[in-house]
């Protein structure tokens, strides 16, 4: 049995707490805010006319209920839908957010903040402008992980600033990454996230071997996160945040 101390394990609001509340939105975030938790995960995008957004599909169909893409409308189009009422009529009212918004939010809290940057690759200079904006909104460095699926941007990322904590997400089909791949990972990264589905000791071991932490995404019950504290893992990564502290408990 793993001796372990539930307060050492990083508590993460994926996407603020999406159980309760629409995700992504600022409700959502306050209310994460108000539990005992240590990050607070976001989704990045940007608009056709270069504003950074939070939501987590690159389309906005489910969460707002009208048809378009994020790239390929403004600012103040996006700001027309509501991202609450598909959840319930007592959500009306919210509104996508901007980045700036939300680091405003964690701003002089000690919270920090995932920033996940969703595809990257179609939004050329998107590195530059999530860090332009940390500086612009006076963000202590030190509250900020970058993370992507995208190993690319990641590594763009640690050449235009060294300081600022990385990770690089892992989907459940990489499920037989290698060991070298794990430790070029390490070269730039300080946290490696997969898929819940994939986390073996194995991998967990490579990962910290290399000064990695892992916390998988996204566990919503009490087994699983059981079984990833037996694995040895860093954080949980949550869609009930709300709970996650008894379920480390039990
Ligand atoms: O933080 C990791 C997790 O959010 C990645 O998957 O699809 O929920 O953004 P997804
Ligand atoms: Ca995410």
């Amino acid at each position: 049995m793993n001796v372990y101390n539930p307060q050492s394990i990083i508590k993460v609001a994926h996407r603020g707490v999406p159980s309760l509340v629409p995700e992504n939105t600022i409700a959502s975030y306050k209310f994460a805010l108000t539990l005992n938790i240590d990050m607070l995960e976001i989704d990045i995008h940007r608009t056709r006319d270069h504003k950074l957004v939070i939501m987590h599909d690159p389309t906005t169909e489910r969460t707002s209920l009208e048809k378009g893409e994020i790239k390929n409308l403004a600012y103040k189009e996006l700001q027309k839908y509501d991202i609450g009422k598909w959840k319930g009529e007592e959500f009306i009212g919210e509104r996508i957010p901007l980045f700036d918004d939300v680091l405003h939010l964690i701003r002089n809290t000690d919270i920090k903040l995932l920033i996940e940057v969703k595809q990257p690759e179609k939004y050329p200079g998107i590195e530059e402008q999530i860090l332009e904006s940390l500086i612009a909104n006076d963000i202590n460095e030190q509250q900020i992980i970058i993370q992507s699926f995208n190993k690319k941007s990641i590594q763009k990322f640690k050449s235009l600033n060294s300081r600022i904590e990385l990770g690089v997400l892992i989907k459940k089909k990489d499920r037989f990454i290698s060991r070298d791949s794990i430790r070029k990972i390490g070269e730039y990264a300080t946290f490696i996230n997969p898929n819940y589905k994939i986390v073996t000791k194995k991998f967990v071991d490579e990962a910290h071997k290399v000064n990695m932490k892992v916390m998988p995404y996204t566990i919503n019950d009490d087994e699983t996160v059981r079984k990833m504290i037996n694995l040895n893992v860093d954080g949980i990564i949550t869609d009930y945040p709300q709970k996650i502290e008894q379920w480390l408990k039990t």
